[in-house]
């Protein structure tokens, strides 16, 4: 019989055949048999647990500049901020980014609690940002901010594609965002990306793609 354990993060899935731990410890030894049942369980969760961890990638953009891409990480927090008080326009995007560095340090701490972040790096600086936000086990919310200097060179694409290719590897099967139907520049990008409108309120409209396991492929 199969114990299925669904962790938090939706890539977390485990399954745990306890039949062997029964066997083993035999009818009445509770402590031994939990024991060994939750041996059981971490070692199968740490094996069947896919690699969710972001392998960090070189980019070449039509500029013919070369970025890192890699995964967010706490010691980037200075930087990142640097890189919005620095972001024009600001509140371009429902608001975001926020226009004054105690309000990007606000939005930033909270981010780093609900979100995942891929960041393009050009030298030393950070100069392209893009954040999942998990709704729920299969889908997450997706945004992306490049720095002026670096737009239109086809950076917003890359970092997008490889994004939605590691929110697939994560377990997410759908990806929504909202934009303003003003911001066209965003809205190609999400066409390009095979972003679909879903619905639309006001000046805002909430875009949908559901992610196929081979984005992940495509995107290397
Ligand atoms: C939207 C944004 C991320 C695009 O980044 P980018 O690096 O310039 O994107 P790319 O160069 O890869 O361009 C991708 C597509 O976006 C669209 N696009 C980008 N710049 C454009 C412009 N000036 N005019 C029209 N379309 C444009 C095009 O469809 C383009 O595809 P193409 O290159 O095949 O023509 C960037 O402009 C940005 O950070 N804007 C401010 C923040 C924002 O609005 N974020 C979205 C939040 S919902």
């Amino acid at each position: 019989m199969g114990l299925d354990l669904s962790f938090q993060h939706p890539g977390f899935k485990a399954r745990v055949n306890d039949r062997l731990c029964y066997q083993l410890a035999g009818e009445g030894h509770f402590v031994l048999r939990f024991w060994l049942i939750a041996c059981s369980t971490w070692i199968q969760v740490m094996a069947d647990c896919p690699d969710a961890l972001f392998k960090p990638t070189e980019i070449r953009t039509r500029k013919g500049r070369t970025f890192q891409v890699r995964a967010y990480s706490s010691e980037d927090f200075g930087a990142l901020v640097e890189m919005y008080a620095s972001f024009e326009p600001k509140r371009v995007a429902q608001g975001l980014p926020p226009p004054d560095v105690p309000r990007i340090t606000h939005w930033l701490d909270q981010l780093k609690i609900k979100s995942d972040s891929l960041l393009a790096i050009y030298g030393k600086k950070i100069v392209a940002h893009t954040i999942l936000c998990p709704i729920s086990q299969t889908e997450v919310e997706f945004t992306i901010f490049v720095l002026q200097d670096y737009r239109e060179e086809g950076l917003g694409t890359r970092i997008s594609q490889l994004t939605l290719a590691w929110a697939s590897e994560m377990g997410f099967s759908k990806v929504l965002l909202t934009t303003e139907f003003t911001n066209y520049r965003a809205i190609g990008l999400f066409r390009k990306l095979g972003f679909s409108t879903t619905s639309s309120y006001g000046d805002e409209c909430e875009m949908k793609v559901e992610l196929r396991a081979e984005a992940k492929a495509e995107a290397a």
